[in-house]
């Protein structure tokens, strides 16, 4: 178990290139988990390979338990990495592949052998140790690529990616055993992923990561109910977050958003006025499972005709039109309504994330007075059209 700690990283592969990373600062306990995400091409890979120590960094430091490992080879970092394009040795078969990282380290040929049996029933491989990697899937060489990194007990675990060739049964098994061999082993953990699912529930860490730099860093739950910005916002959950653009109308030192359907519009509080809010424009954040659709008697509620339902198992996804902007709102499983049904729309005006629409910056409005004085009557102000 270590502690790790990028300080002020940057990464440029060249003169006149663009930096890949930039003022990169993560810090991760010993034993924790981190997740790292972020479109392709954003530096997740790059990032891996200098903490690796197979890219070198152009700026910054990088401390495990305190030490300054930026100028070690990758052999002094004791650090285990599976890479995105898994990289066997050819000539050797699945055997020999893992244990090869053991038997450098001259360890004893049963504690070898029992290792690799261990990590082999681990990762559903027992059967494939005599062949050659040229024999196996693309998956299965990508668990024997997972088996050469965990048969070592290293510092540190850097996965880029380990479960992107597998089908999705397998990926689920392979997820559960990760946790459960992070709860056991509590090995510092950094793992790039683009999965939504593995994102949220592997890791005790999440960093969104967007052009070399770092978004957000924070707990999954902070990431998901507290984004940073629009692009944290949009980056994670799935189906994703509702960006609805609102028209704002000022009315004393009050600010509120409008949001039409064509049968019906309501007026939300945002709180107070502020400069700028009608220039740069704002857009509603709202995830779907946050937009109610019973009959709550303290929230008034928006009447909108539903477009399309997608039934996908665990719920049932219905979108409508609000602000011209299709709006996604789960509902429970059974309930799957037809297209042209109205459903009563609900916001929770506590829940709203509001951002800039021309900067994707988070907006926090401070509450007016009004707010406080006529909370009763003015929380939440609908009619219905026609
Ligand atoms: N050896 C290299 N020389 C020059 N540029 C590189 C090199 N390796 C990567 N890059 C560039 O650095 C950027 C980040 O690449 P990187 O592989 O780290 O992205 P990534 O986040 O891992 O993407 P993906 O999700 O597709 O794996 C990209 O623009 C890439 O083209
Ligand atoms: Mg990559």
């Amino acid at each position: 178990m270590a502690t790790l700690e990028l300080r002020n990283v940057h990464k440029s592969y060249g003169q006149g290139l663009a930096d890949t990373l930039r003022q990169i600062e993560l810090s991760i306990e010993s034993g924790e988990f981190l997740i790292l995400v972020g479109p392709s091409g954003c530096g997740k890979s790059t990032l891996m390979n200098c903490i690796a120590g197979l890219e070198t960094i152009s700026g910054g430091s990088i401390l495990v338990d305190g030490v300054d490992i930026s100028q070690q080879s990758p052999k002094e970092r004791d650090i285990a990495m599976v890479f995105q394009s898994y990289a066997l040795y050819p000539t050797m078969s699945v055997r020999e592949n893992i244990a090869f990282g053991l038997k450098i380290r001259k360890l004893p040929v049963e504690t070898i052998n029992a290792e690799v049996e261990r990590v082999a029933k681990l990762l559903q491989i027992e059967h494939l140790l005599t062949r050659k990697p040229a024999q196996l899937s693309g998956g299965q060489q990508q668990r024997v690529a997972m088996g050469r990194a965990l048969a070592r007990r290293p510092k540190i675990y850097l996965f880029d990616e380990p479960l992107s060739n597998l089908d999705a049964k397998l990926r689920v098994e392979m997820r559960t055993e990760i946790k459960l061999m992070h709860q056991r082993l509590k090995t510092t953990t950094v793992y790039v992923t683009h999965d939504q699912i593995e994102a949220m529930t592997l890791g005790d860490k999440v960093a969104v990561m967007k052009d070399g730099i770092i978004q957000q860093f924070g707990t999954p739950q902070q990431i998901y109910n507290d984004p940073a910005n629009h692009f944290v916002a949009s980056f994670i959950g799935s189906p994703p977050m509702n960006f609805i653009p609102l028209a704002v109308q000022q009315r004393g030192a009050q600010a509120w958003g409008v949001v039409e359907s064509v049968q019906g519009r309501c007026e939300l509080p945002l709180g107070q006025w502020q400069a700028g809010l009608q220039e740069h424009g704002v857009l509603l954040g709202v995830r779907p499972e946050q937009i109610r659709t019973g009959d709550d008697s303290s929230l008034p509620g928006l009447p909108a005709a539903v477009a399309v339902t997608e039934p996908t198992g665990p719920d049932t996804l219905a979108f409508v039109s609000l602000n011209n902007t299709h709006v996604c709102c789960r509902l429970a499983p059974e309930r799957v309504p037809a297209a042209g049904e109205i459903l009563n729309l609900q916001f929770d005006p506590s829940r709203l994330l509001l951002f800039n629409a021309a900067t994707g910056e988070r907006l926090f409005m401070a509450e007016t007075r009004a707010q406080v004085d006529e909370s009763a009557s003015i929380t939440l102000a609908a009619q219905v059209n026609g």
